[in-house]
């Protein structure tokens, strides 16, 4: 028997799949470890607790099988996050998260003094906050001394891969996040690095997400019973990871994942820019190309009202009071901008709001104007794909704000799309096991591994009266932030 690892390397946890080479998922496990808050704004993690959830997890998982029979391992992570590791190959200080914000002067000199249009030349984007060259020149700025200890710098699953296989690597779609990539050439650019102060040197190397990258270290073989030949694949960003895992692989075609971040993915047979560089140009783990927008609080908004505020860890009985006679007709408004927002507003000072609460609004209403404001976010997004001429009209979707159904329905109703529920919810976790089967030979490449492997479960269709209804809303809903921005500078 062969299997497979997959494994999604998220904000919130690490999620391993055991899986055989038919496509049957028979074992998942699952990490949690810190985020850390040091300031307003910013978000850190420890690439120790990472390994050390993935060496655990790993053994959990190949409990019940010869550990041996493993052919293949694939890691999808968190994109934009900045590793950074001195001589000895030790983490020279904590990772910097995509949901960071620090960056704000330094991604106003690169968009603004470096210039848009020459970013966007040489790397098809321009600067966001969360994105890894900011931060790179942050730490330039900030942390003069433990920039100049940087040997290695690397993406928060590169970190893994190198662990496991002593390679210094990373793949096409992650690094298409750091800024310095040409993506549509497919080549770091040399101009980004003179304008990070970096070097070649100190960059991974650079794969398909599908290629093999090497084989597991002997020691780390031994630690988990591997045979030493178990094939280690570049692997992917989360968000291209999970679009093979839902078989987003054609031209024009759509997954929003609900994670701790948000996002719409559009895959693309061919190289594109969208006029304002609103929606991010990347590389596909597919070998092609994608458009992407992300929001920084999704399912982490739904997390943090119901564990942080509400007190409780059960969602569904937060939510099952709530019904279609609902939808559409709340009083109360939600911006859900808690770590400043990235696409389409990028301002890192944005926070969140509720707006509209009287006497009468429930803790019900709450509830359901968090996972409304969500969805309005990404409506927003989808405005932005819609302008530039790109029509969608279904969309699948993932993510662990994906299993609630009434989450699905109001985000059918306010996108006013069909929501395609696969059989597998397991996005990047899935689409990092495909890509280790691809590399190991059993499909040619990743697209004939979806084509065979993903099932659809269900769709969803709009309500035309509660779609409606939401395009009301959705009027509202726009006219919040233009209103509450210019309060938050103030505020801080
Ligand atoms: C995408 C992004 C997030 C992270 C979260 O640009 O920043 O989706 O990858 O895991």
């Amino acid at each position: 028997m062969k299997y497979f690892i997959g494994a999604d390397l998220g904000t919130s946890a690490l999620k391993l799949l055991l899986v055989k080479s038919s496509g049957e998922i028979i074992k998942t496990a699952v990490r949690f470890y810190s985020v850390y808050y040091p300031n307003a704004g910013w978000s850190e993690q420890n690439p120790e607790d990472w390994w050390n959830a993935f060496l655990s997890g790993v053994k959990e998982l190949v409990q019940d099988i010869n550990p041996a029979e493993i052919a293949g391992i694939g890691v999808a992570g968190q994109m934009h996050g900045l590793i950074v590791l001195d001589k000895d190959d030790a983490v020279i200080r904590p990772a910097i998260l995509w949901n960071d914000g620090r960056t704000n002067k330094e991604t106003a000199y690169l968009n603004e003094v470096v210039g848009k249009e020459k970013l966007s030349k040489l790397t098809a984007n321009i600067a966001f906050a969360g994105f890894t060259a900011p931060k790179i020149l942050w730490l330039k700025n900030n942390e003069p001394e433990n920039f100049s200890k940087i040997c290695k710098i690397m993406l928060p699953k590169d970190y893994i891969n190198y662990k496991l296989t002593g390679v210094h690597c990373t793949d096409y779609s992650d690094a298409s996040g750091m800024l310095l990539l040409d993506v549509k050439n497919k080549d770091w650019s040399q101009e980004m690095f003179n304008i990070c102060d970096i070097s070649e040197n100190q960059m991974p190397k650079l794969f398909e997400s599908f290629e093999t990258v090497g084989t597991v270290l002997p020691h780390i073989a031994s630690e988990l019973k591997l045979n030493a030949n178990t094939v280690v694949v570049a692997g992917a960003g989360d968000n291209a990871a999970a679009a093979i895992g839902t078989g987003t692989v054609t031209d024009g075609k759509c997954n929003i994942s609900l994670g701790t971040s948000g996002t719409v993915f559009i895959s693309s047979n061919e190289f594109t820019v969208d006029g304002n560089n609103a929606l991010h140009s990347f590389c596909h783990a597919s070998g092609e190309y994608h458009l992407m927008a992300c929001i920084l609080s999704a399912a982490s908004c739904n997390k943090w009202f119901c564990e942080g505020i509400l007190k409780t860890e059960d969602y569904a009985v937060e939510q099952n009071g709530i019904t279609d006679n609902d939808l559409g007709k709340n009083d109360v408004f939600f911006l859900p901008y808690l770590m400043g927002e990235r696409s389409p507003i990028n301002d890192t000072d944005a926070r969140g709001v509720f707006v509209g609460l009287c006497m009468n609004t429930t803790r019900a209403d709450m509830v359901q104007a968090v996972l409304e404001g969500v969805a309005f976010a990404i409506r927003d997004n989808m405005e932005i794909a819609r302008a530039q001429g790109i029509n969608i009209t279904s969309s699948s979707l993932c993510g662990g704000g994906a299993k609630s159904e009434l989450w699905q329905k109001i985000l059918c109703n306010i996108l006013n799309v069909e929501v395609l529920l696969l059989q597998t919810e397991q996005g990047p976790g899935y689409g990092a096991a495909m890509l280790a089967m691809v590399g190991c030979g059993e499909f040619a490449n990743p697209k004939e591994c979806a084509d065979k492997f993903v099932k659809l479960k269900k769709t969803i269709t709009p309500n035309t009266d509660i779609s409606l209804r939401y395009e009301e809303r959705y009027k509202k809903f726009k006219e919040i932030y233009p209103t509450v921005k210019t309060l938050y500078k103030k505020l801080i």
